[in-house]
């Protein structure tokens, strides 16, 4: 990337378009936000400009790409909600994929999941699957950055679990508890992100913390820390997704999905290559003990108000 290049990053103020713009604009680059939200104040001003993904009108798709050097692209969705599926959402990737070739984008920059899969059940990991392969076929210049779980101020997962337990004298745990969860920094993660954007060479690779935990041990740790007292309960997995959902309408939120907990159960969140990422959990929630889990982060505020 040559300095003062322009590059579009979707979500430049979600959670990890946050940190990826950041550095962008450290390095001197111009950015462009694609967002569902162009009206909403950005932590950057006028720094950085928005427009809407307007991913049903590819000629304004293409227009507002044109320019752009590098796409980062974090656009997904966590679950399907009201009309808006992972069908739609793997067409929407479709149409930012190829408004990005006749744009004369060089490289794109994509956030994957670990593990995804043609043959998932699960259409979270298909879905991300079917957009990795949509990016390989484009001839587009690509990276592909596989993230586990990602941690950090505005996570949703972490700091959840830390407000629940806060809040609620007992937390239920789907299972057993024994699967795991591999997290990394989102600063990690956004360094990554950005080496990327460096090269051309093809790759794909997962993104993953140096440590993993078992869920079990994730909640011992954020217990100690938060110095909570909350009775971890273990449940079948069905009973605890319908305690979850009713919990779900207490903070107005989809708090964790079904298929959400059978990507957690079937060890999904774990990497299998070496990590890349270095701040551990444990030291960055003992930094922001006071703070993690005061306040719960709504996925549905965050998208859908
Ligand atoms: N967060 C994690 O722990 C985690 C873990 C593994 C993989 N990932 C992947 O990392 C990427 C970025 O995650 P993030 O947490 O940084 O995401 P984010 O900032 O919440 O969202 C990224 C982009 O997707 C758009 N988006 C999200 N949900 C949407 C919805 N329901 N409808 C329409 N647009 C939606 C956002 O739109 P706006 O610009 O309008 O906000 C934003 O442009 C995603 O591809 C995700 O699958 C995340």
């Amino acid at each position: 990337m040559a300095e003062n290049d322009l590059i579009a990053v979707t979500g430049a103020s979600g959670f990890s378009g946050k940190y990826i713009t950041t550095r962008l604009l450290a390095m001197g680059k111009r950015v462009k936000s694609l967002t569902g939200h162009p009206e909403r104040p950005s932590p950057f001003g006028d720094r950085v400009s928005a427009v809407p993904f307007n991913f049903d009108k590819p000629e304004e798709l293409t227009k507002s790409l044109e320019g752009a050097t590098v796409l980062f692209n974090t656009y997904w969705i966590r679950f399907a909600y009201k009309d808006m599926t992972f069908e739609r959402a793997v067409e929407n990737s479709r149409a930012l994929i190829r408004a990005a070739k006749d744009a004369g984008v060089r490289r794109i920059v994509h956030v994957s999941i670990a593990n995804p899969s043609d043959d998932s059940p699960l259409p979270y990991y298909k879905g991300k699957a079917d957009v990795e392969r949509a990016i390989r076929e484009s001839g587009l210049s690509y990276a592909i950055l596989r993230p586990t779980v990602l941690f950090g101020p505005e996570d949703i997962l972490i700091n959840n679990i830390a407000f629940f337990l806060r809040k609620y004298p007992a937390f239920i745990v789907p299972g057993n508890g024994e699967y795991g969860m591999q997290p990394i920094f989102v600063e990690d993660f956004a360094d990554i992100l950005v080496g990327a954007a460096q090269t051309d060479e093809n790759m794909v690779a997962d993104a993953a913390g140096p440590e993993t935990f078992t869920f079990n041990e994730l909640l011992r740790l954020i217990r100690e820390i938060v110095r909570c007292r909350a009775r971890v309960v273990h449940l079948n997995a069905g009973l605890a997704v319908a305690l979850v959902k009713l919990l779900g309408t207490f903070v107005g939120d989809v708090v964790l999905t079904d298929n959400e907990v059978k990507g957690l159960m079937a060890n999904l969140l774990v990497s299998h290559e070496e990590p890349k990422g270095r701040v551990r959990l444990g030291d960055w929630l003992r930094e922001h003990a006071e703070t993690v889990g005061t306040e719960y982060h709504s996925e549905l505020a965050r998208h859908y108000r």
